[in-house]
């Protein structure tokens, strides 16, 4: 789908891999619901942004995630794509799960992209089409020590789109999924850690299996995000040899 003129629903606007997909969904003529928690950033990008409105929501709350997409079908009238990207890391071995946590993450990473996948799908479907994109994550296809919560949610997330995108060709509605691999955001910094992890040594540039360990800017990914977006293909491997990584 191209992005001029749709209305998009990007969550994970304030900071990393969504502000950089909304700027350049932006640059390409889209209309854009600016969605997280930091209502005074997402106020000033709408502000740089044209033809765009700051949605504050909490996107791990059911109510929020309505509110969300009401707030935009109500201002714009339409939605034709939703990027679910918001999302949060917990580091831990499984031993040292805590459940409340696990909960908490389980509600942002996993539930709250099916709550706004389940939105916007009578929207999409009675305009007549439209794009999914969830952010999943290269670990969704590896078994890294610690983010086995993560990961698994991950997995869940593109499963259900996939599974989603089955159910819903017919309606021309376009669910893909995307996974990063290490990327340069507040992503880390924002992980809920159950241990200490020393995440520099992953970035040195070595490489293992085909896998250069350099990570990736917002941008880059947000480019993936966008081609994703306009060609609707199933999944989007931000590298190729990711793809060697995958056993789904
Ligand atoms: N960076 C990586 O290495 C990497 C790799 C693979 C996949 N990913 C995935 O990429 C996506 C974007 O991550 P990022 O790297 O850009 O991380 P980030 O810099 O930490 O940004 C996370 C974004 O999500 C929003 N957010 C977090 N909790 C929220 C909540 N409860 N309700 C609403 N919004 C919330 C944050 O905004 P507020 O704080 O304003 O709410 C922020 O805009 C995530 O799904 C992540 O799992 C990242």
């Amino acid at each position: 789908m191209e992005p001029k003129d749709k209305v998009a629903i990007v969550t994970g606007a304030s900071g990393g891999i969504g502000l950089a997909t909304t700027k350049l969904l932006s640059n390409k003529g889209a209309k854009l619901a600016l969605v997280s928690r930091s209502k005074s950033k997402l106020e000033q990008l709408s502000k740089e942004l044209p033809d765009s409105i700051a949605v504050a929501a909490d996107l791990s709350k059911v109510e929020d995630i309505k509110r969300m997409v009401k707030q935009t079908y109500d201002h714009f009238g339409r939605i034709d794509i939703l990027v679910n990207n918001a999302g949060q890391g917990y580091d831990a071995p499984i031993e040292k799960i805590d459940v409340d946590t696990f909960h908490c993450i389980f509600d942002l990473d996993f539930l709250g992209p099916v709550v706004a996948m389940q939105q916007v799908i009578p929207i999409m479907r009675k305009q007549g089409g439209g794009s999914i994109m969830n952010v999943s994550s290269g670990l969704a296809l590896m078994y890294l020590p610690g983010m086995s919560i993560y990961a698994s949610l991950k997995r869940a997330l593109a499963h259900i789109s996939l599974t989603a995108r089955e159910e819903l060709k017919d309606d021309k509605i376009a669910v893909s999924v995307v996974y990063p691999y290490i990327t340069i955001t507040d992503f880390e910094k924002n992980t809920i850690k159950a241990t200490e992890r020393n995440w520099e040594s992953s970035e040195d540039g070595d490489e293992e299996d085909g896998a250069p360990f350099k990570p990736d800017t917002a941008e880059y990914v947000a480019q993936k995000i966008i081609e994703g977006i306009e060609t609707g293909e199933a999944e989007i491997f931000v590298h190729d040899w990711m793809k060697r990584t995958s056993s789904s």
